[in-house]
């Protein structure tokens, strides 16, 4: 069997949601994850999260939770995700509040998905953060800065211009498939520069 593969074949990817805004992204991300039978998604949402869930998209809690293969709670730090010794490809967190940034920086795990995030870079795995913030203050960008150096992927939800955007959901797919990129997932409707007509 490969390193990566897990029991039952399915490559699992933590996602994490906190409060920062853009609780959409981290939504859309788990219902792309739905469409490939090959991935599992792992998810733990953080209370921020929860509010900002209910703030700014036409969600329910729970309605998020049954998009993922196994959500956990915050609380939970005995969860599977927060040992080294549970395989995963990696994890996402999306949107990344500064706050999260900042104990992820700090390594002050206290809920699962510091735990989670702080698992993923002592193991070498893959982190791609989804920080949202702006302006970003000094401390922001020095605690991206620290994250970036320890190996995380910084992804900001910034706007795409050159791909001629007609509507938030075009942003939203360019930004979702730049983030699933990494973990080479292809995203219908992501558009690459030199590769399609359009341009
Ligand atoms: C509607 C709403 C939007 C928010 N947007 C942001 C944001 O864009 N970036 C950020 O860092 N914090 C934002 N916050 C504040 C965080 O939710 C807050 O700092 C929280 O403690 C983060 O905790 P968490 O990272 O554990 O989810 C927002 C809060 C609310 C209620």
């Amino acid at each position: 069997m490969e390193y990566n593969v897990t029991i039952n074949n399915k490559k699992r990817l933590i996602i994490g949601m906190s409060g920062a805004s853009g609780a959409t992204l981290g939504i859309e991300i788990l219902k792309t994850l739905k469409k490939y039978p090959d991935w599992e998604s792992h998810l733990v949402i953080s209370k921020g999260a929860e509010q900002t869930i209910l703030e700014e998209t036409n969600y329910k809690l729970i309605d998020v939770i049954n998009l993922a293969d196994k959500t956990y709670s915050p609380k939970d730090i005995g969860a599977s995700i927060a040992s080294g010794t549970f395989r995963t490809e990696g994890m996402v967190i999306v949107p990344c509040s500064m706050k999260t940034a900042a104990g992820i920086a700090c390594g002050y795990s206290d809920n699962l998905l510091l735990r989670a995030a702080d698992v993923t870079i002592k193991e070498r795995r893959k982190l791609v953060l989804v920080p949202r913030e702006s302006p970003l203050s000094t401390i922001h960008l020095r605690n991206l800065l620290s994250l970036s150096e320890l190996g995380a992927i910084i992804v900001p939800p910034m706007m795409s211009y050159y791909n001629k955007p007609a509507s938030i959901e075009d942003l939203n797919t360019h930004i979702i498939g730049k983030i699933l990129d990494k973990f080479h997932i292809e995203v219908n409707g992501f558009n690459r520069w030199g590769e399609n007509a359009i341009y």
